[in-house]
């Protein structure tokens, strides 16, 4: 098949083209570069189409995107702490940029799979979370992928739109340097101690991206009509454990040492995955404990 990824110099664009390549499917990635890097492409560069294109330019973004056989729109800003100081740029990417991605998915009748985020839930206490729980975001980040799952109602109703609600993606090459399983190893590996903040009690549900790339691709290739899904790995450990993990696999002698929560952060986040399991036939297969005992045996 002919696919499009938005965002796919980007964390999880990037391990996704590389699936998608190693499937046998063409890929043409567009990406602005803003956060993502061409490195992360390194290994499929002759065999990709890179377009260095803005969704924000409609235009442009069309003359890549028409006629392919499935778009895979991942391009955003995805920083909480900065969605704060920056949220009129958090909206013009994430609600207006992925507008045009429908408008022209629209009028072609394209499929597009889409990157949501549980943080449209908020700080919910519907723990583990449906699908069906209330859509409460609580920082100008979630607003915006809530505002972006409110355009696919709208244009997904001729056509298939599937908005993703990724939980805590982790892996190789995240650019996402402000995420705790980041910070926690570049701390361990420079023998500095893991900084919690807050009082660690908080639990989250981390999902590796190979497992990501491997559910969006069936969201793609499945009957699924309009619909959002939860992806995570359905469970949760405290981000006291997982400092702790890092110490314990490291075999550092540290310990974690505790500062103040920034805004914007839930307190627990566990995905209810059975929509997943029902409708994609998916299931994570790497474990977060595994993932870590790993890349401290290399
Ligand atoms: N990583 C996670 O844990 C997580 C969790 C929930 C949802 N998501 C969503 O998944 C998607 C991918 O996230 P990621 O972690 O890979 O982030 P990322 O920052 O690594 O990737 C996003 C990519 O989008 C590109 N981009 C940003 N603005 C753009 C624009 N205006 N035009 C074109 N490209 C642009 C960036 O350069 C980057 O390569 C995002 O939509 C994000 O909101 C990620």
């Amino acid at each position: 098949m002919d696919y499009v990824i938005t965002g796919g110099a980007g964390f999880i664009g990037s391990h996704l083209a590389k699936l998608l390549v190693k499937q046998g499917h063409r890929v043409d990635i567009v990406d602005n570069l803003s956060v993502g890097r061409l490195e992360n492409l390194a290994e499929i560069k002759n065999k990709i189409r890179f377009h260095n294109v803005d969704i924000c330019n409609g235009t442009e973004l069309r003359q890549v995107i028409a006629g392919k056989d499935g778009i895979f729109h991942h391009a955003a800003l995805t920083s909480v702490p900065e969605s704060y100081t920056k949220e009129k740029k958090y909206f013009d990417v994430n609600v207006h940029g992925t507008e045009n991605v429908f408008d022209v998915a629209h009028e072609t009748g394209t499929k597009v799979v889409f990157a949501s985020s549980a943080g449209v839930y908020g700080d919910t206490k519907a723990i583990p979370t449906p699908e069906s729980a209330k859509l409460e975001p609580i920082n100008p980040y979630g607003i915006t992928k809530l505002k972006a799952e409110l355009l696919a109602e709208k244009y997904g109703t001729k056509h298939d739109i599937v908005g993703l609600r990724y939980y805590n993606v982790y892996g190789s090459n995240s650019s996402m340097q402000a995420g705790v399983i980041s910070k926690f190893y570049q701390n361990v590996t420079a023998n500095k101690p893991p900084v919690i903040e807050g009082d660690g009690k908080q639990l989250r549900d981390f999902v590796f991206v190979d497992d990501i790339a491997q559910v969006t691709i069936f969201a793609m290739e499945k009957k699924t009509g309009s619909v959002f899904i939860n992806v995570g790995s359905g469970v949760t450990v405290s981000i006291l454990d997982l400092a702790n993990l890092f110490i314990k696999y490291s075999k550092k002698n540290l310990m974690p040492v505790f500062e103040t929560e920034q805004q914007g952060n839930v307190r627990a986040s566990q995905a209810d995955i059975s929509l997943a399991k029902r409708l994609l036939s998916w299931q994570p297969e790497t474990t977060l404990e595994q993932w870590i005992q790993n890349i401290f045996k290399k």
